[in-house]
């Protein structure tokens, strides 16, 4: 780590630059968190005693995007395509290969331990299983209360439990639930629990990894009615993690779409979904169930073919290319940067969003997702 690294003095310095920065209030619109060509590729092993490295899972293979003060950006993409691992890594809570993210201009993936402690306190995870995130053993009280066990500057120890009830009153529990054990709980109070923790530390920014998938449908709107209330309030900016196009659209101002490890395509929910010029974005929203009959008659599907290729070993040049319908030569040799394509530079189109196809354009898909 980069403790052992660095002097004292050289911590204690960055600590107060890092202090410094986050006392700085970010106006709303602005870049409160900047992802650069961000990399994790995990080692491949062979051998029991001799471990040698023979290659390596590309899960997040070089991605930048920004999260604006106050917005919901959303990330959506098939299983596997590096989301969890993108949250991971905003948290720290796996250590980059390559890249940087910068919190209110500060990279905190080379930042010492102590260093790194001031700024958790600030960004947050909310996580898909409400079932297997709370301790089974811990008492409501205790695992909110436990995260100023590393923070006590937040909530004094005389002071936790009146906090604690504060928290579950705002989730919408009711605060004389403190004591008791989350089987107690339904699974909507759950996820509300788990919010409730994520909120504890009084964070600018909520890294939510499908916080609502785990959940009934009818209990999703009401969690995602209470993420939108809370964001309102405490001026949350959060990145919204999950498979389903419409729950994104709704809770998102922004859309990043990942495929292997890649962001392909980037912009606002409008020219994500009424615009999409990506193939594989295109693809996705085809594939969107259609309740209204007529529309669905109308519908033109995309069906992809073949596997999603091992992210140990991706294909050359564009990653979409072994299921992508429209690939040419070009496709193979040259990747596509996440830009906005030429065509549409300076044009006043939904279409001029960044796009990271050669032959980005537009294609009439029946859009499901309101
Ligand atoms: N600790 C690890 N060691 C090795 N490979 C890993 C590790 N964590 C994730 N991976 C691999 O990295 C890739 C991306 O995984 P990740 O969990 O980020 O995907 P995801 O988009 O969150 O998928 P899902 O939608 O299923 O949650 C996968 O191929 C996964 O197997
Ligand atoms: S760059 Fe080529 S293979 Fe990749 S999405 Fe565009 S057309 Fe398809
Ligand atoms: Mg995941």
């Amino acid at each position: 780590m980069a403790d052992v690294t660095k002097n004292d003095e050289a911590v204690s310095d960055e600590v107060a630059a890092v202090e410094a920065a986050i006392a700085k209030p970010v106006e709303r619109g602005e870049p409160i968190l900047q992802v650069r060509n961000l990399v994790k590729h995990f080692p491949l092993t062979q051998g029991i005693l001799f471990k040698k490295q023979v290659g390596a899972v590309k899960a997040v293979d070089g991605i930048s995007f920004d999260l604006y003060q106050g917005e919901t950006l959303g990330i959506v993409g098939e299983s596997g395509c590096g989301k969890s691992t993108v949250a991971k890594l905003l948290m720290n809570l796996e250590r980059a290969t390559a890249g940087e993210v910068f919190y209110k201009g500060q990279d905190i993936t080379k930042l010492s331990r102590r260093a790194l402690k001031a700024v958790r306190r600030n960004i947050q995870m909310v996580f898909q299983d409400p079932y297997t995130s709370l301790n089974p053993r811990m008492t409501v009280g205790d695992i909110i209360g436990e995260t100023y066990d590393i923070h006590p500057e937040v909530a004094p120890k005389g002071d936790r439990r009146r906090k604690v009830q504060e928290l579950l009153d705002v989730v919408g529990l009711n605060p004389e639930y403190i004591n008791r054990y989350p089987h107690q709980f339904s699974g909507g109070q759950r996820q509300r629990i788990g919010i409730a923790r994520g909120l504890a530390l009084n964070p600018e920014i909520i890294i939510c990894d499908e916080p609502v998938s785990a959940l009934d449908v009818s209990v999703q709107a009401q969690v995602i009615n209470l993420m939108e209330k809370l964001q309102d309030e405490f001026n949350l900016s959060y990145i919204f993690i999950a498979h389903d196009l419409s729950i994104v659209r709704h809770i998102s101002d922004r859309v990043g779409v990942m495929y292997l490890g890649k962001m392909a395509e980037i912009g606002t929910d409008t020219e994500i979904y009424d615009h999409p010029t990506h193939p594989y974005t295109q693809a996705l929203l085809s594939a969107v169930p259609v309740p209204d009959p007529e529309a669905r008659e109308h519908r033109e599907r995309i069906i992809l073919t073949g596997d999603v290729p091992s992210p140990a070993n991706p294909p050359s040049g564009c990653r979409f290319r072994t299921r992508c319908w429209k690939a040419q030569d070009r496709c193979a040799t040259e990747e596509p940067l996440l830009a906005i394509p030429q065509r549409f530079v300076g044009d006043d189109t939904p279409a001029a969003h960044e796009s990271a196809c050669h032959f980005a354009e537009e294609k009439d898909v029946v859009h499901a997702v309101n």
